[in-house]
């Protein structure tokens, strides 16, 4: 007789979900997207508004149909091997150098770009720092994604083409008639509060906490709040002189964790009203400048190529883990990686921890006591994250610099360095947390350690430790056996010393000489 079963219904709730699939959706998108989207990590897609439109074998034809302008964005050098070579060609009502020049504009952002210890600006965090959520904008202020933008903190220079920085947005504004263009890095986008749509110059992606874009360096776009959404908040991690790309699998094979057919790109998309006075604000080595032009930036009715924003869910992705013993490392649940110029280093890794079944048998299933040397900043986007501490919640962070010790310090974590069965279970249910991990030491700007007003730069109180004692000085057959060796020692080293010290072996021949 099999086992009663029982049935599975869809569930609703995306922040409540184990995975996906729990939705049992037949598309692609949760039931709130409003968008198709194209499927296939770094495909070279190609998309248009009107049929026919894109020219067929070539891409710079004499005429390109109802007189549209051809404009190429590249993204790599134009003999790049053919892996690493990146470009897009677009079909548009107007180039974009048909604007009325470029000028400066001021701003309530805090961008900060120079994470060089030159700069007086910027300094580390020794200590383990939290932060609770960063603050949303005021009802008397109108925030958008231009002026919600705040670093938090970051290493290198986009100057060098070197380096990375974290930033949360605040916003409870959408961009009108106003476009972002970010000329120094590739932005990976994490939704914590708030639907978003997400215009680009390639079409529309609808973000939601849980879902993250990526935006690459040069690309337009404009972040609108999504319906009925009257404030947003969430992570950015922006990579300059490198590129974020799916980790190799290694011996897991050609499956797992972020499968590459679950990353969806937009279809083509035209503002049905082109005209009308349009800002393109460009982050350009750190700072703004704006090009003003009497046309919307949105105006492609076709393109082809490979540089294209891109979403991705990360409730999809397919965990694996420790089905046997030890603590798989946290690398395990990397979405996304971008590599730096020392090979065996990534500039930065963008980790996923959800739901997921802890089977382990005998082992301390939780994270061991670590001093990694890479920095680790984690941020919770839904639900109860880590429990790291009262501070740790939806919308704040926590960080540890390369090689800051830390752990876990709760009775269930201690509870757990006990000889006990290992029963099957699920964790990390109804949250979802992020972390980003890099090689580099981060320096940290004036946003992040005082005028968010959110800081606390000691997150965890050392008398926390105080649940971990020493079990080892005052223990009875530790004091006896430490003696023991000692003893051992002594001896060993005595008897020793004939090998080494000729008076000794004479010594040892005398005696063997008398005993005869
Ligand atoms: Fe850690």
């Amino acid at each position: 007789m099999p086992a009663p079963m029982k049935e599975r219904e869809p569930a609703t709730d995306p922040t409540k979900i184990f995975h996906y699939t729990d939705l049992q959706r037949k598309k692609p998108t949760r039931e709130n997207d409003p968008y198709t989207y194209m499927h296939g990590w770094n495909n070279r897609h190609q998309s248009e508004v009107i049929p026919g439109t894109l020219p067929v074998a070539q891409n710079n034809p004499q005429e390109v149909r109802f007189g549209l302008y051809t404009e190429g964005i590249t993204y790599s050098a134009f003999a790049a091997p053919r892996a690493h070579n990146y470009s897009t060609y677009m079909y548009r009502v107007r180039p974009a150098a048909a604007h009325n020049g470029y000028k400066k504009i001021e701003s309530k952002a805090h961008i900060q770009n120079c994470f060089l210890s030159l700069n007086p600006e910027v300094e580390t965090l020794p200590e383990q720092a939290e932060w609770g959520p960063f603050p949303l904008p005021e009802d008397s202020d109108k925030i958008d994604f231009v002026d919600g933008l705040h670093t938090l903190g970051g290493s290198g220079d986009p100057n060098l083409r070197e380096g990375m920085a974290l930033y949360v947005y605040a916003i409870n504004a959408s961009m009108e008639k106003r476009a972002f263009c970010n000329t120094d890095g590739d932005f990976l986008i994490c939704a914590q509060q708030g639907n978003l749509d997400v215009q680009t110059e390639f079409g529309m992606i609808f973000l939601q906490p849980g879902e993250i874009c990526v935006i690459q360096r040069g690309v337009r776009f404009r972040i609108a709040l999504g319906p009925g959404v009257e404030k947003a908040r969430g992570y950015i991690t922006e990579v300059w002189g490198s590129m974020w790309e799916l980790p190799d699998l290694g011996p897991l094979g050609g499956h797992s964790l972020a499968n590459p057919r679950d990353f969806l790109y937009p279809v083509a998309h035209i503002d049905e009203d082109l005209s009308g006075d349009w800002a393109v604000v460009n982050k350009n080595n750190g700072k703004y400048n704006c090009l003003e032009q009497d046309h919307s930036p949105f105006d492609l009715v076709a393109w082809h190529g490979n540089v294209v924003p891109y979403k991705y869910d990360l409730t999809k992705f397919a965990s694996q883990n420790a089905t046997s013993i030890d603590h798989t490392d946290p690398s395990v649940n990397t979405v996304l990686t971008a590599k730096s110029r020392d090979p065996n280093t990534p500039l930065a890794d963008f980790l996923w921890f959800g739901p997921r079944w802890d089977v382990a048998s005998n082992t301390f299933r939780l994270p061991y006591f670590h001093r990694n040397s890479a920095s680790e900043f984690l941020a919770c986007l839904y639900g109860e994250g880590l429990g790291r501490s009262d501070d740790f919640q939806p919308g704040g962070g926590s960080f540890e610099g390369g090689h800051t010790p830390h752990g876990g310090f709760s009775e269930a974590y201690v509870d757990e360095m006990r000889i006990q069965e290992s029963e099957p279970r699920k964790i990390l249910e109804n949250q979802m947390t992020i972390m980003v991990e890099s090689s580099r030491t981060f320096l940290w700007t004036e946003y992040a350690r005082v005028g968010c007003g959110t800081t606390n730069t000691r997150g965890t109180d050392p008398k926390v430790w105080d649940t971990l004692p020493d079990r080892f000085s005052n223990n009875p057959e530790a004091k006896a056996l430490l003696k023991r060796v000692k003893e051992d020692k002594k001896l060993m080293e005595e008897r020793s010393k004939v090998y080494f010290d000729d008076g000794a072996l004479k010594e040892l021949l005398n005696s063997k000489t008398n005993g005869c």
